[in-house]
């Protein structure tokens, strides 16, 4: 059932909340520019805050939460783990430095930022396993309140999923124009919520003469229908933007709903949009 507001949440298989829409942090540089952008976004309604240690900007988003006044316990923050930090121990020294940057206590959500790859070890899965040991024993000791992968296509995934602790997310590219269909198809049976990373197509996706016409026809913009349409298909969007009037806008997609129909077209937009990156192939 699509959400209804920013504070509307979806359950976890653990039974822990997520909020249905998160504010994305990519490519926010750090300093002053990150830390205006979260506090901006936690001043106008957003509870849930995309991150990552990759992203370098950590301390400013940590900065920024702080500095919005919104109390810990009502939002929820992820991160990710980088790809050189792949393996037990490694894994464990940099989510106490995700802790410190962000100056918390505990996170809500962290994810194995891309999958070790078939492409770049002899035995991928080994790796993965050994990385999600040291997540399985960060949540039992009760420093993540949920874990889970991003970029993970069904032979990363499958490995993990008969472990103590399977994961409850998986983070993927989806936008219009890249919506991966079997993959969030093959998510959701493994017992995860998908989210959606770049839900603009890196704004690629603002232009297409489709996402005009619907922009038109339901009075909105087309960051609108992107976001809207993600949302629809019970997807967690998460929009980044350092800009404030833009951090606004975007969260102005509960007032109107995509029809079946109009749905089906987005659905059926020919590959528009692709970041180009894929775990297999990208060179980490
Ligand atoms: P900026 O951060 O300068 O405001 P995606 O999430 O698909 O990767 O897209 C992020 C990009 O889209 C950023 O460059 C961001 O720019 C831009 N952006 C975010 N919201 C909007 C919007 N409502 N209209 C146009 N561009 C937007």
């Amino acid at each position: 059932m699509t959400i209804k507001s920013l504070t509307d949440k979806l359950t976890l298989r653990n039974g822990y909340q997520i909020p249905g829409m998160g504010f994305g942090t990519w490519h926010s540089p750090t300093g002053e520019i990150a830390e205006n952008a979260v506090r901006c976004a936690l001043e106008n309604g957003y509870i849930h805050v995309d991150s990552a240690k990759n992203y370098k900007n950590g301390p400013s988003v940590g900065e920024g939460i702080k500095k919005s006044g919104v109390k810990r316990e009502d939002i929820f923050v992820t991160s990710k783990l980088w790809n050189t930090e792949r393996s037990y121990d490694r894994a464990i020294k940099q989510f106490k430095e995700v802790l410190k940057d962000l100056q918390f206590e505990y996170l809500d959500l962290f994810l194995i930022h891309w999958p070790a790859s078939p492409t770049h070890y002899d035995d991928y899965v080994a790796v993965n396993k050994e990385t999600w040991r040291a997540f399985t024993d960060l949540y039992k000791d009760g420093y993540i309140r949920a874990i889970g992968t991003s970029n993970f296509w069904k032979h990363h995934l499958d490995p993990l999923l008969d472990m103590e602790v399977p994961p409850m997310v998986n983070q993927i590219e989806f936008h219009p124009g890249f919506m991966q269909k079997e993959l969030v198809q093959y998510t959701r049976d493994c017992g995860m919520l998908v989210e959606g990373w770049s839900p603009l197509g890196h704004r690629k996706v603002l232009n297409h003469p489709l996402m005009v016409e619907l922009a038109e026809k339901y009075g909105k913009t087309t960051a609108h229908i992107c976001i809207r349409w993600a949302l629809q298909h019970d997807v967690i969007p998460l929009p980044k933007s350092v800009t404030p009037e833009r951090i606004i806008d975007n969260t102005k997609v509960f007032d109107f709903e995509i029809s079946p129909e109009d749905m089906a077209r987005i659905d059926a937009m020919e590959e528009c949009g692709f970041s180009g990156l894929a775990p297999d192939t990208n060179p980490y």
